[in-house]
């Protein structure tokens, strides 16, 4: 190692300190990252002020995380390297549906409803009615598949950041395919919503002068065994903030028009009796990776 420091040899220094790390892979995340952290610091040539700035900001998003708020998460979310870790882990094949950032509204136990049942337990927002069929990349439906879904309301609020005011479970569903891999199930269009912008990530936002906004969505977990776990949304066509979302977690095959419907045979056939929007989407599953041999 050098004895002496200089700004030509610091980093060969500190990736040399790591020469001998057994795993291997860890090595070449720490080396990769001092290499990139090094070069950030080249070129912007930070004050002192600013470093002392930039360490406040980091310990003050970890100040904000607790068991219910993980503001780190949110900071990797608004920096576009949640997606970008996603996208990577998820290169799509054969026309498998596209996969998105989780969020931090996801609850373990959706309750579970029948094909139909509907998942607002208020009725105060626009109805509408999702249906598609989970399918493999050739087509086949997968009967049996399991699709947990998640929303906002109307007024873009999840029912765990309104506990007295949503029934707990409001906007969520597990939901098991049919035999022809078919789902459906009754809801309100989802509004647009602000992320939480109560914490650094959200000074972060005005700093840069970034509205805090997501396009209106519906979360989606769809399993089936065999295939690889899709973790997606699909978009209101037409949101506002669809070309803008503050995750960026738009990506275009997963926008669907929810269609205007207003028949009351329709209507009925739905359970429904007035008009209601109608959102056609189906999943295409990825087959599991083979293992190696
Ligand atoms: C969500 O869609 O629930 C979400 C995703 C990222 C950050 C905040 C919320
Ligand atoms: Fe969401």
């Amino acid at each position: 190692m050098a004895t002496d420091f200089t700004e030509a040899t610091a980093t060969d220094a500190v990736v040399e300190s790591f020469a001998k790390t057994p795993d291997l892979r860890l090595r070449k995340l720490l080396t990769s990252l001092v290499t990139h952290l090094h070069a950030f610091v080249r070129d912007t040539a930070p004050t002192i002020a600013e470093w002392q700035q930039a360490i406040e900001f980091l310990t003050a998003t970890g100040h904000k995380c607790d068991d219910e708020r993980q503001e780190f998460i949110l900071l990797s979310d608004v920096l576009g390297i949640s997606m970008l870790v996603e996208t990577i882990n998820n290169r799509k094949s054969g026309g498998a549906t596209e996969s998105t950032v989780l969020g931090p509204f996801h609850m373990v136990a959706s309750p579970r409803r029948e094909l139909g049942g509907s998942i607002d337990l208020v009725g105060t927002g626009p109805p509408c009615v999702v249906k598609g069929r989970v399918l493999t990349v050739d087509g086949r439906p997968l009967p049996g598949a399991e699709i947990d879904v998640w929303q906002a309301n109307d007024q873009g609020f999840y029912d765990v950041q309104q506990p007295g005011v949503q029934p707990q479970a409001n906007g969520r569903g597990l939901f098991t395919a049919g035999e022809d891999g078919a789902f459906w199930f009754r809801t309100i269009v989802p509004s647009y919503y602000p992320i939480p912008t109560d914490g650094p990530v959200g000074r972060l936002l005005i700093a840069t002068k970034r509205h805090p906004y997501r396009p209106a969505h519906i979360h989606f977990i769809v399993t089936a065994p065999g295939h690889r776990p899709l973790t997606t949304h699909i978009f209101v066509a037409g949101s506002p903030y669809i070309e803008s979302d503050a995750v960026f977690a738009v990506k275009k095959s997963l926008i669907a028009p929810f269609t205007p419907v207003d028949d009351r045979e329709q209507a009925a056939r739905y359970g429904l009796n007035g008009p209601f929007s109608m959102a056609d989407c189906d999943i295409i599953l990825q087959p599991e990776a083979k293992g190696p041999g």
